[in-house]
């Protein structure tokens, strides 16, 4: 299934468009099914509706586990590294981790989990995370990892919205010098849940938690209550695998549903093709399994493809900026895939920290979460891969699925800052505000993509007029990514960022409206506006503009004070970087903010503020202006 040329490549991409349904069946031929499928496609974008492989039945943990146990039952598939350097690293084999899902498997079962329950999942990035999100998977529920930097508050709203029946946490998690005390989190959270009925507690960072009678469990308690015998549930491709919460440009964040045959074979072909894996190398991907590119790229796709997936609990600046290149060193890790705010966070040290690691075992370096800066890419290229190592600047999104543009290692001529050009089997297409496609080269649009590929979402938890809403109704037959694109006169993609009020903060996506609603609920705050702007590690930082509450007048304190409110309703990843206090904001005479205005404010960039006169009372934009360069 791995391309290897790049004549191969157009002729492949080519073919994909032509016979779109054959080309994704030859892919699909590579996985074990339990029954293949009555039909390989059928969609409409409208409704929109959406099916791969239907009438296909699996499950995906043969194609992650079982398939590999006969020849590479002792080949790791999971190398584990801790926070902390001095402590042992794990790996589990195979064999290990079948055994140790098929026993999590069957705690679920003893506790009620059914096949399509949905189970929410708030851990630490331990190997037990990889196995709690797999057993879910075995016995065919569905599940909703939430990322650890998110609150009680933000748990709580997505186990209400998915109906979880079943929460699997820990004691805490090591973040660096930090400990996240997630028990306790979830205990806050669980106060307004409902529908769950059962709590199972990973022992990790050993501080003391609150077990409550009747609800909560040891994980170590309960697998010794049952045994390794766990058949696969047998599964319709089209059966939801999991939901993952994103951030979009309004309201609260939605559930993104995948399902599962389409998935699997997406995320299984864009790992094998744009990383160029061979047998027996060594994958690390830094991202967090709370994310979508842990889902992709530790769990499912390299582990579908029997490749071994170095997970990391730290964080790259722990104990030093040196740790994530020591891990790279002392696991010899052939691919890296990375995000460009850890690179340009690393690049700020210095070379000191990177010199006198063996760094010659890479072979792939990859980027993922944001657009990479030349600067970041060149640094990447000649300190950490030595001129020697192809880059792939993978573009993609929660939705996708699985990566969409980007180069094919040792296949597609790279650029710096270019995602370049589409997988086989995905067809964009660039858009001017009315929807007409912009034909040719050296032009510039919104991305859409006009034709299905298997890993894509299928619906919004609970919601699906929500999806209909967000992704397929900008543009008739498309599907809209929410992302400004350029192509270039070779016709290679560059992703300039998000054209909605969507924040990619360090990679992460935060709706502004939702820091904005966050921030209105501090008590006296009468109107914000949150935009972003540029932030030299995070790409793009959090700025606030806060009608002073007058609550009392101490400005900084009433900033600490607004950050905390943030922090309990959403968490800390969307803490605002700047707060600047205005006595009101620009708004048109309809009483619409004009963000556009603000956002140049935050860039520093007054020169041009374009047409003011129309708005309800100019003069506040001056004041604004003179308080922000205070
Ligand atoms: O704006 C794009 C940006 O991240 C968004 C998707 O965010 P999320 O769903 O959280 O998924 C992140 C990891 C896949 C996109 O709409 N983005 C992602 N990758 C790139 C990128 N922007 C530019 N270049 C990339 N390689």
């Amino acid at each position: 299934m791995q391309v290897k040329t790049f004549e191969e490549y157009q002729k492949t991409y080519q073919y994909s468009v032509d016979y779109p349904e054959q080309f994704w069946e030859g892919i699909a031929n590579n996985f074990q099914w339990r029954k293949k499928w009555n039909k390989v496609l059928s969609w409409n974008f409208s409704e929109p509706n959406i099916k791969w492989f239907e009438g296909a039945k699996l499950n995906i943990t043969e194609n992650c586990l079982d398939r590999h146990l006969a020849e590479n039952g002792d080949k790791p598939a999971i190398i584990w590294e801790p926070n902390d350097p001095n402590k042992e690293s794990i790996t589990l084999s195979y064999k290990i981790l079948h055994e140790q899902v098929c026993r999590f498997g069957n705690v679920l079962k003893k506790n009620g989990v059914k096949k399509g329950d949905r189970v929410c999942i708030y851990m630490p990035m331990v190997p037990e995370l990889a196995v709690a999100v797999l057993a879910c998977a075995r016995i065919g529920a569905v599940h909703s990892v939430v990322f650890g930097g998110f609150s009680a508050k933000s748990i709580a709203d997505r186990i209400n919205d998915a109906e979880c029946k079943i929460v699997i946490t820990a004691d805490g998690a090591f973040r660096g010098a930090k400990q996240i005390q997630l028990k306790e989190v979830i205990d806050d959270a669980l106060i307004g849940c409902p529908t769950v009925e059962k709590v199972i507690v990973l022992t990790h960072t050993r501080t003391p938690v609150s077990m409550l009678k009747g609800r909560d469990l040891w994980w170590e308690d309960e697998i010794k209550l049952v045994d390794t015998n766990c058949p696969a549930e047998e599964m319709d491709a089209e059966d939801l695998l999991f939901i993952l919460y994103t951030s979009g440009s309004t309201g609260k964040p939605k559930g993104v549903v995948h399902t599962i045959g389409g998935y699997m074979v997406y995320a299984g072909y864009t790992f094998s093709n744009v990383f160029n894996y061979q047998p027996d190398e060594v994958f690390f991907c830094t991202a967090d399994i709370g994310w979508i590119t842990g889902h992709s790229y530790i769990v499912y796709g390299p582990l579908s493809q029997g490749a071994t997936s170095l997970m990391f609990e730290g964080i790259p600046t722990y104990p030093d900026a040196s740790r994530m290149w020591q891990v790279v060193e002392k696991h010899k890790v052939n691919i890296l895939y990375t995000a460009p705010t850890a690179i340009r966070s690393l690049m700020s040290f210095g070379l000191e920290p990177v010199q006198g690691v063996d760094l010659s075992s890479l072979r792939v370096l990859g980027s993922v979460g944001e657009p990479i800066n030349e600067e970041a890419w060149h640094w990447f290229d000649e300190n950490i891969g030595k001129s020697n190592c192809p880059i792939v600047d993978t573009w993609w999104q929660t939705e996708t699925g699985g990566i969409m543009i980007s180069p094919i290692a040792y296949v597609t001529p790279t650029k710096p800052s270019f995602a370049t050009l589409p997988l086989p089997g995905i067809q964009p297409i660039l858009v001017d505000e009315q929807g007409n496609e912009i034909e040719g080269n050296g032009v510039s649009g919104n991305l859409c993509i006009k034709f299905p590929w298997p890993g894509m979402l299928r619906t919004t938890y609970g919601d699906h007029e929500r999806c209909k809403l967000t992704y397929f109704s900008t543009y008739e037959n498309l599907y809209f990514t929410g992302d400004g694109c350029l192509r270039d006169e070779d016709g290679y993609y560059r992703i300039t960022g998000r054209v909605d009020d969507v924040i990619n903060v360090s990679g992460h996506r935060i709706g502004t409206a939702e820091v904005e609603n966050a921030i209105n609920m501090h008590a006296g705050v009468v109107e914000s506006a949150v935009v972003g702007y540029p932030h030299d590690v995070k790409g793009q930082g959090i700025y606030a503009f806060v009608i002073f509450p007058n609550t009392h007048n101490d400005e900084d304190l009433t900033r600490k004070d607004i950050l905390q409110t943030v922090t309990r309703v959403i968490g800390a990843i969307a803490k605002p970087d700047k707060i600047l206090f205005v006595s009101g904001l620009p708004k048109t005479r309809s009483g619409k903010i004009m963000r556009r205005i603000l956002r140049k404010i935050a860039e520093g960039d007054t020169s041009n503020l374009g047409d003011i006169t129309t708005l309800l009372d100019p003069a506040v934009v001056e004041e604004i202006i003179e308080k922000a360069k205070k």
